[in-house]
């Protein structure tokens, strides 16, 4: 890696722009979002409540009771906001669709007007030289299917079929690069096991349903969207993933890392990838009285081929078959899988940082599974402190993406397939159960005028990617 020195024109601001020489040639630069997290406009031309509206809703649910009825107004000022994240030098936008603006109540006809607005966003980001980057599902599900039973059930599958071929027929004349789930271990776990995102659900049985059918729902879009391209189609689906390890080579914490790699990565990336089930999983599953509801076929179509793996990344874990106590089983007389600090640095999520984690991960998805991969999503929250003119120096997030960038940097020099690497996230945005309390934008914003400011951190992307690129030239 090579550095040049900080601009004059920006003093005392932290680490200086890098190349990074391996990510030069054929590389992808992005910065994303989701709908939920940036439109606001919830009930504006059409579009209907998501379980996420809902959510909002319930006492206790997000912090200080926030929402995403304005967010950052991005569903107004996206001209405004696509000006800024060309002024960036990113190649690539990722963003995604709201489903409850494509297609309100989550059956039938598209809704023009909320297609509309995606029409326009596309239309304003190719004119501006940037590629979409569509994600399908960003867990804003309509809550007619949820009260229709929400991804336990399997028909939401079929639902979300129909859904994504609604919005094909609307955007893939223009958008190539379509990914149709985000993060289906947050949709399922979070919110049907935890109860800590949409829908608020508690019960490992119906979570692990979910998952069988965000996976079906997952290899039936990729169909249909395979089926109605006639011209170039990316198509992928992103994961959230960490690199885990057991915490001793105690037989109890080698067996606690493989259970958590189970339910955190091999659920989703063999039947994916490989066609099947983990077998250790299965039978983890049946010692609690679980089954995933696999119909014949089913695993063909989750195995339909892809295009690219998407890794969204923020840290790694080590873990414990043990408690506090030395015991191996929990209450209900589980296996304990206990996750255990490493002791290092966290950020304001109470995140460990672990960049070298990232590389093992990329390697060892090379390795197991041999797919293309993009970063489709990582970077940090920390406690913005905004100078009186909106400036924000953030040394801490800019070091977490150097060291995260290199760390793709590493992956990609030993072999793996990497494509490109999006910033999470463009602008500070409503952080899900956290509401606008924690801030992960390379953009602040500032919620009572809306106003955008780059910090720091994305001046650093944007001379670190001009950088990169003079590199290969
Ligand atoms: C990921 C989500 C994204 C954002 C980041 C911090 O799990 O995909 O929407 O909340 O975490």
């Amino acid at each position: 890696m090579t550095s040049t020195a900080t601009p004059a024109d920006r003093p005392g601001t932290g680490p200086a722009p890098v190349s990074f020489p391996e990510l030069a040639a054929d590389f992808r630069w992005g910065v994303a979002t989701s709908s939920y997290q940036i439109e606001g406009a919830v009930a504006e031309d059409g579009r209907t409540p998501s379980i996420w509206d809902t959510f909002c809703r319930v006492p206790g649910a997000v912090v200080n009771g926030e929402n995403g009825d304005i967010a950052c107004d991005h569903y107004h000022r996206y001209t405004e906001d696509v000006d800024l994240i060309a002024g960036l030098g990113v190649d690539t936008y990722r963003f995604s669709l709201a489903w409850p603006r494509i297609q309100p109540g989550g059956r039938g006809p598209a809704n023009a007007a909320g297609v509309a607005f995606y029409d326009r966003l596309v239309d304003t980001l190719l004119d501006r030289g940037i590629t979409p980057w569509v994600t399908l599902y960003h867990w804003d599900l309509p809550q007619e299917l949820e009260d229709a039973g929400g991804w336990p059930v399997r028909d939401t599958a079929y639902r979300f079929a129909d859904y994504a071929e609604l919005a094909y027929d609307a955007l893939g004349d223009r958008v190539v690069h379509w990914t149709t789930l985000n993060e289906p271990w947050c949709s399922a776990m979070l919110g049907y096991d935890m109860g800590l995102h949409a829908p608020g659900r508690k019960n490992f049985g119906d979570a692990m349903h979910a998952v069988h059918h965000l996976l079906l729902g997952h290899g039936l879009a990729a169909q249909r969207l395979r089926a109605r391209a006639t011209g170039p189609l990316e198509l992928g689906i992103t994961l959230n993933m960490g690199h885990s390890v057991p915490a001793s080579d105690s037989e109890e914490d080698r067996a606690a890392q493989r259970r958590a790699d189970a339910l955190g990565t091999r659920v989703y990336m063999d039947p994916l990838v490989h066609g099947r089930y983990p077998a250790d999983l299965l039978e983890d599953l049946a010692a609690r009285g679980v089954e995933l509801p696999v119909e014949d076929g089913d695993l063909e179509v989750i195995s339909t081929p892809l295009d690219v793996v998407g890794v969204n990344y923020y840290s790694s874990h080590q873990f414990a078959g043990t408690d506090e106590n030395g015991a191996t089983t929990d209450k209900d007389g589980l296996p304990v899988v206990r996750g255990v600090p490493f002791g290092r640095p966290v950020t304001a999520m109470d995140w460990e940082i672990v960049p070298e984690g990232l590389t093992s991960l990329l390697l060892r998805l090379h390795e197991d599974y041999g797919v293309p991969m993009v970063i489709t999503e990582n970077g940090a929250a920390f406690d913005d402190t905004a100078q009186d003119d909106g400036t924000v120096h953030d040394a801490d997030r800019t070091a977490y993406l150097v060291e995260h960038i290199g760390a793709v940097a590493k992956a990609r020099a030993a072999g793996a397939d990497i494509r490109g690497y999006f910033a999470w996230s463009l602008f500070d945005n409503f952080e899900w159960a956290y509401g606008y309390d924690k801030r992960f934008g390379i953009v602040r914003v500032d919620y009572d005028t809306q106003r955008r400011t780059v910090k720091d951190s994305g001046q650093w992307y944007a001379d670190s990617i001009r950088l990169t690129r003079e590199a290969s030239s």
